[in-house]
């Protein structure tokens, strides 16, 4: 039998961040479709998920609970890094643990070889604005859209 080795934690601003290579079969896949309904509940959602079950994700552990994650991919033809999703539980907020997750993510996007690293978020979704923008990442597109049906 071939046991599966358990993640191993990289130590970033105090915060234990992990990785593993498909997000539905992490430790943090209950925790991101619960922040997830959430996040519809707010209104910064599309009808869609924005992410798939073998996309990437780093998420944060405080001893056993999953307290933040971020579901990411890597485009190797654009070079491009996108961090398709991330939460943090509301009572952890303002700590750096997205700051942390960012962190890791920007590391292990370096070494795939990565030239920027994008993410997308509703205009209205004040924080997260914040966010990417203390994060390093500066707005650099609009998106239009109009309602057909
Ligand atoms: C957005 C979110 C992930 C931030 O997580 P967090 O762990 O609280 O963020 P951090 O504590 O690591 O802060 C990172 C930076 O953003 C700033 N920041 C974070 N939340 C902020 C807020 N509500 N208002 C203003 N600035 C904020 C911090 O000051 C910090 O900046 P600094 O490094 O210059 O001090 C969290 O609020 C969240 O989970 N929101 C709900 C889910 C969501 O909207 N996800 C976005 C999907 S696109």
């Amino acid at each position: 039998m071939i046991l599966k080795k358990p993640p191993q934690p990289v130590k970033l601003l105090k915060w234990p961040v992990f990785f593993e290579a498909t997000y539905a079969h992490s430790k943090a896949f209950a925790f991101v479709l619960d922040q997830y309904n959430d996040f519809i509940k707010a209104g910064f959602a599309d009808t869609e998920l924005a992410f798939g079950n073998s996309n990437m994700v780093v998420y944060v552990l405080d001893l056993d609970k999953v307290v933040g994650a971020s579901v990411w991919s890597y485009d190797k033809l654009k070079r491009s890094a996108w961090i398709l999703f991330s939460a943090v539980l509301p009572s952890y907020r303002g700590k750096g643990v997205y700051k942390a997750l960012n962190a890791e993510i920007e590391r292990r996007a370096k070494n795939l070889g990565a030239i920027a690293l994008y993410s997308g978020m509703h205009v209205d979704n004040e924080p997260m604005v914040t966010a990417a923008a203390h994060s390093g990442r500066a707005l650099n597109w609009y998106r239009a859209r109009k309602a057909l049906a």
